[in-house]
């Protein structure tokens, strides 16, 4: 299939050229084809026609976007609407990814797909007025896939400052945020499920997160107990490490409609255990 990648060059995108290898790629991504510019898309997608757009490009610096409002709706919404119309321009449908973000994280329960979203930060708005506007130009083309506390080869992710942090075996006990839950989630799974619904388009929102769920302080204690990190943990709760982004209390993605469809996304200590084999920090 030919499939064109935007954000192709970002942390899932890297760990997504390597795992389609075997289809087709255009990578989008800066400073060759920026989504801000309708026309450097339209001329991408009309050279290389594609079948189908990962649509994987966005502001993603969580507090950045609380200070750079206007930024962060360009990118996450207006970038969103111009590759689904230029991706709609070339007959090609489109995967937008997405984030646990669209919910505010206060329900006691894992979200569903069929969840009203209700964002607290400007990045959690930004990319559900992305979403809508994917689902607004292709109907009947086009999956959001929402996936969460994410980390991948090269990073940058919690999993990669963990390890930086945890090199100093001699320093004090590291705090880490214990009242937080959700799906611990590497891009390697995400590229699987890509992969897959490639073959299986599924229309509208899709949740993509790993199974099984800790707090980033379980994600810690597991990534330094299998990666034999000495450094001595310490938990904590949220309010000690005030952010200008509010982060979701509760990440957790139900799967429904991955379970429905078949397909069953990596636990998520077994997609970490995978990811340690081969990453080096
Ligand atoms: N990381 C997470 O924990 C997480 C969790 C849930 C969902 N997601 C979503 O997953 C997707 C991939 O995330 P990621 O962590 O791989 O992000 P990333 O590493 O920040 O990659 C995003 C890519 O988009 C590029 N980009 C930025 N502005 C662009 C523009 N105007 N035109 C074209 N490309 C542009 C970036 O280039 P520069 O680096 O040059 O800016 C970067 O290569 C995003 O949609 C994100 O919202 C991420």
């Amino acid at each position: 299939m030919r499939v064109l990648i935007t954000g192709g060059k970002g942390m899932l995108g890297r760990t997504l050229q390597r795992r389609l290898a075997g289809h087709e790629l255009f990578v989008a991504d800066l400073p060759e084809v920026d989504m801000t510019d309708p026309a450097q898309l339209r001329e991408a997608m009309r050279t290389f026609r594609p079948e189908t757009v990962i649509h994987c490009a966005a502001m993603t610096k969580v507090d950045d976007c609380e200070s750079k409002r206007e930024l962060a709706f360009l990118l996450n919404e207006t970038g969103s609407r111009n590759v689904a119309v230029a991706a709609a321009d070339a007959g090609a449908r489109v995967i937008g990814i997405s984030t646990d973000y669209v919910f505010d994280g206060h329900a006691a329960r894992p979200y569903s797909e069929t969840d009203e979203p209700a964002p607290a930060t400007v990045y959690g708005a930004s990319k559900l007025a992305g979403e809508r506007a994917i689902a607004e130009v292709l109907p009947d083309r086009h999956t959001i896939l929402r996936i969460a506390w994410l980390y991948g080869s090269g990073g940058p992710s919690f999993v990669h400052t963990l390890m930086r942090l945890g090199a100093d075996a001699a320093g004090a006990p590291l705090k880490v945020v214990d009242d937080q839950i959700g799906n611990p989630t590497s891009t390697d799974a995400v590229a699987e499920v890509l992969a897959w619904l490639l073959d299986h388009p599924i229309n509208g929102v899709v949740h993509g997160s790993c199974e099984g769920e800790t707090t980033w302080y379980g994600l810690a204690r597991t990534l330094f107990e299998r990666a034999g990190v000495k450094r001595p943990l310490q938990p904590c709760t949220t309010a000690e490490f005030p952010r200008p982004a509010p982060r979701p209390a509760n990440s957790r993605l139900e799967k429904a409609r991955l379970h429905e469809a078949g397909f069953r996304m990596a636990e998520w200590q077994d997609a970490l255990a995978r990811f340690l084999q081969t990453e080096r920090f």
